[in-house]
């Protein structure tokens, strides 16, 4: 069930999710850390063969749930793994008052994976509120909704409906996510600050990763800020 992405440091996992009618898969990533210990960035359902596959790669050590949706499964994964560190992003504790964070997540990476993942918060969309990391070593961006990619493999109706909003057969920010940026300066230079990083894979939760030149695709599908 996870995958490998960079040998023995970065893995993700799949699991298909419906809401308002659409059907697509969502991804949770995983980055082992120097210290050993796993980084669990937006948890899907922890069914025992995911569970397992996990407790082979080692420790949870913190559980990210890196923007105002992506929270489902977070309550599950720190009731199995009670010793990790929930950080969540700004403005989600208000919309879920029972979650029991230890962190929210801010603009700068956190001391407990300083130097491995760079971090920041994507400004200008609070309802969005979304929570972006760069993986050094495999030069992974990691996004959650801000932007999707979705293939021929998706579900119909969801085909249709990405045709229209974007995000169809390019990574593309979806219109519904683009009414979300009530700041178009901050957003740019949010945007701008990614596009410092050094990545080449650029991996999102809903559906496929991009493997290769990930920089021009985010320049793409960001370039509508201007
Ligand atoms: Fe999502």
């Amino acid at each position: 069930m996870l995958v490998e992405l960079d040998s023995d440091r970065i893995w993700h996992a799949q699991a298909p999710l419906s809401f308002a009618g659409i059907s697509m898969k969502t991804r949770m990533s995983v980055v082992r850390l120097a210290d050993g210990k796993l980084w669990i960035h937006s948890p899907i359902r922890l069914g025992p063969a995911l569970r397992q596959s996990l407790d082979e790669l080692g420790d949870v050590g913190y559980v990210c749930a890196p923007n105002r949706f992506h929270h489902l499964f977070v309550d599950q994964f720190m009731a199995c793994y009670p010793q990790a560190l929930l950080f969540v992003a700004p403005g989600l504790p208000k919309k879920r008052p029972a979650i029991r964070c230890n962190r929210i997540l801010s603009n700068e990476p956190e001391p407990e994976w300083d130097g491995e993942l760079d971090q920041l918060l994507f400004e200008g969309m609070p309802m969005l509120n979304e929570v972006v990391w760069l993986h050094r070593k495999s030069k992974s961006l990691i996004l959650t909704d801000l932007c999707l990619y979705l293939k021929e493999d998706a579900a119909a109706v969801t085909r249709i409906l990405m045709r229209v909003l974007g995000g169809y057969r390019t990574l593309g920010m979806s219109r519904t996510i683009r009414l979300m940026v009530k700041d178009r300066n901050k957003a740019r230079a949010s945007r701008d600050r990614i596009l410092n990083w050094d990545f080449e894979r650029v991996i999102v939760s809903h559906e496929h990763i991009v493997m290769w030149n990930g920089k021009d695709a985010v320049a793409r599908a960001l370039a509508w800020l201007g």
